[in-house]
């Protein structure tokens, strides 16, 4: 008999048929002689009995079986005597009394339990991945991830998007990460880059007429890695021809909600808010804001300056900002507390984290006599304090302030409980500079190269190229950057003087981006377009924070599998036969 339906889908109709299953053995349990066995597949589990009044000698077998033993039933489905029905499973109120059985295979002791509750060390859970996909919540994130896919396709298929496939052997398109390199044996000494991400292909699509495209695309970065960041990642990659940043904004908010409709049966509410960068900065200190909560960045750069406290007023007058937080109902927090936070706002930059509480008397603190009455008055104003808070303040330049204070808020509204887990907070970040300044003072794409600057700011490209804005946008949702694009240069002519801007030679762009800057000389329509994180929207809907759980083979925090060991070193003969020497 071959299968008749899956582990999960037995239901009361079904009482008194004859079916077939095949599934892995779960719990096993033995209830005075008789043999419980619960069968389980991606889709759920039945429960088998094996009775030796029955069969004894089918009993016999049952007793033999180990967990993760790989079996296939024929049985007679019948109701679950009272007292034992589950109402907490699908198949809870049948079991299934086994008249055959076959072994397909037998299981070593499994390396961890098949089970959602027990904490498991993730090397573990990483090492035997397949095994680890078992356990029911991970074997749903990863049927969701596909469900989600799905989603996606369709969206898309019904926007009029085609879904193309770019090389994946290409060369380095420039998304701020290292390539990795694959050497090509028939052309010895060159070599590949793996993408970035699909960037210039997509702009050729639109080159090429073939308007609106997407794809669910992988790419590889050679990063530092963080909860949210895997070397290799999938993106929804977008482009689009003849189009406004509104249109942007309205396929891609359609797009959200369609997801969140489909998936978690949510309306999301639209149009989504937008922020400037600059607004986004000055609020949370972060490009990309957790806005579920409040504990907005409040500037005091002038009463700072005004006080008696050196460490303020030094700051101030050398172009720095004081700014700070308000940490409601955080007065009861201890000084020892407030020193770790001094320590963790160190890894920001920040040489120190000044503090004052709030009680009915007014402001409280080590450094309260360094500010007048008047002064002290307008502090409480500004941080609309009341009695029971605590003002934290950071002061230096403006880069480490926000840091700080951006990482702090999020961190005291974690800690705090202030974050409502049903929220979905989406926003649009808008007006991104063009070009953020390294440490030299050069600037450097905020973005890539190929975004556009915003047009009324065109003329300032040579005269005064950081203060540009560009035509880029990320959509955020609670703290998180799951999406980024933008409007892209179209004119060769103006795609040459941003690369002249980053001091990209005109023989330099040739050799790395020649053949854009020639593809934009026969005809390139105005394009634009965005790659949403896929990775990070399915850990946002499936409640995960990290990327690794939806991920079903990630690489860690060193960029290894741990699965299969790689990377690993190659033999001699593979390397002679890539003209590679190592240099270790
Ligand atoms: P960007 O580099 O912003 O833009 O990437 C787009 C989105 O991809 C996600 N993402 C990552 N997810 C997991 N691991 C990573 N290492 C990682 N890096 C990025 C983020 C991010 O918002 N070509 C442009 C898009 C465009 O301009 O159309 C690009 O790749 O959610
Ligand atoms: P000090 O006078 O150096 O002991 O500092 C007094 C208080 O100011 C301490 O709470 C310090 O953490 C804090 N502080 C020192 N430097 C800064 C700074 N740059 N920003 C914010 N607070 C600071």
């Amino acid at each position: 008999m071959r299968r008749t339906h899956y582990c999960g889908d037995l239901r009361r109709a079904n009482i008194g048929s004859t079916v077939r299953l095949d599934g892995w053995v779960w719990h096993w349990r033995d209830h005075g002689g008789i043999v419980f066995i619960d069968l389980r597949d991606r889709t759920g589990h039945s429960q088998l009995v094996f009775d030796p009044d029955i069969d004894a000698n089918l009993h016999q077998i049952s007793n033999r079986l180990r967990s993760e033993d790989v079996i296939g039933i024929t049985g007679t489905v019948r109701e679950r005597p009272e007292g034992t029905i589950n109402p907490d499973i699908p198949t809870g109120e049948i079991e299934i009394v086994v008249s055959e059985l076959i072994v397909h295979s037998k299981s070593k002791t499994p390396p961890m339990e098949i089970e959602d509750h027990v904490n498991i060390n993730e090397d573990i859970r990483l090492q035997r991945r397949y095994i680890d996909m078992r356990r029911p919540a991970m074997r749903n994130r990863i049927m969701d991830r596909s469900k989600i896919t799905m989603i996606v396709r369709r969206f898309f298929d019904e926007e009029g998007f085609l879904e193309i496939e770019t090389p994946i052997l290409g060369k380095a398109t420039p998304e701020g990460a290292r390539d990795y390199l694959v050497p090509s044996r028939v052309n010895p000494g060159e070599f590949f880059a793996l993408p970035q991400s699909p960037q210039i292909y997509k702009q050729l699509f639109m080159v090429a007429g073939l308007d609106r495209y997407f794809q669910l695309a992988r790419c590889m970065r050679d990063e530092d890695l963080r909860a949210d960041r895997q070397p290799e990642f999938t993106q929804i990659d977008c482009e689009l021809s003849f189009i406004t940043p509104e249109d942007i904004y309205e396929i891609f908010e359609k797009m959200a909600a369609r997801i969140w409709k489909d998936f978690l049966d949510i309306e999301l509410p639209r149009p989504f808010p937008r922020l400037s960068y600059e607004e986004a900065m000055e609020r949370y200190g972060s490009d990309k804001p957790d806005t579920r909560f409040e504990m907005e960045l409040v500037d005091v750069t002038d009463i700072a300056k005004a006080s008696e406290f050196k460490v303020f007023c030094s700051v101030a007058e050398s172009g720095g900002a004081i700014k700070g937080i308000n940490c409601k109902g955080g007065a009861e927090i201890s000084r020892t507390k407030i020193d770790g936070l001094t320590k963790n706002v160190g890894v920001y930059g920040a040489k120190g984290l000044a503090w004052m509480k709030v009680s009915d008397a007014g402001l409280e603190s080590n450094i309260v006599k360094f500010f007048s009455v008047e002064q002290q008055k307008e502090l409480l104003k500004r941080f609309a304090a009341e009695p029971g808070d605590l003002l934290l303040f950071v002061a230096d330049q403006k880069k480490v302030v926000y840091a700080a204070l951006g990482w702090l808020r999020c961190h005291l509204a974690a800690e705090r409980g202030l974050i409502d887990k049903n929220k979905w907070s989406f926003l649009w970040v808008v007006d991104f500079p063009m070009f953020e300044p390294d440490e030299k003072g050069n600037p450097t794409p905020l973005h890539h190269p190929f975004t556009s600057p915003h047009e009324d700011d065109l003329d300032k490209l040579e005269s005064d190229p950081l203060s540009m804005r560009s035509w880029a946008y990320d959509m955020v949702l609670n703290g998180f950057e799951i999406g980024g694009g933008s409007i892209r240069i179209h004119r060769s002519d103006v795609q040459k003087r941003v690369f002249n801007a980053l001091g990209i030679s005109d023989e330099d762009a040739a050799l790395k981006f020649g053949f854009l800057l020639e593809a934009l000389q026969y005809g390139a329509p105005p394009h634009g377009g965005i790659a949403f994180g896929f990775d990070r929207i399915v850990m946002l809907l499936t409640g995960q924070d990290n990327i690794r759980e939806v991920i079903p083979f990630p690489k860690t925090q060193n960029a290894r599998d741990l699965m299969s060991g790689a990377p690993t070193p190659v033999d001699e003969e593979q390397l002679r036969e890539a003209a590679i020497r190592l240099r270790l």
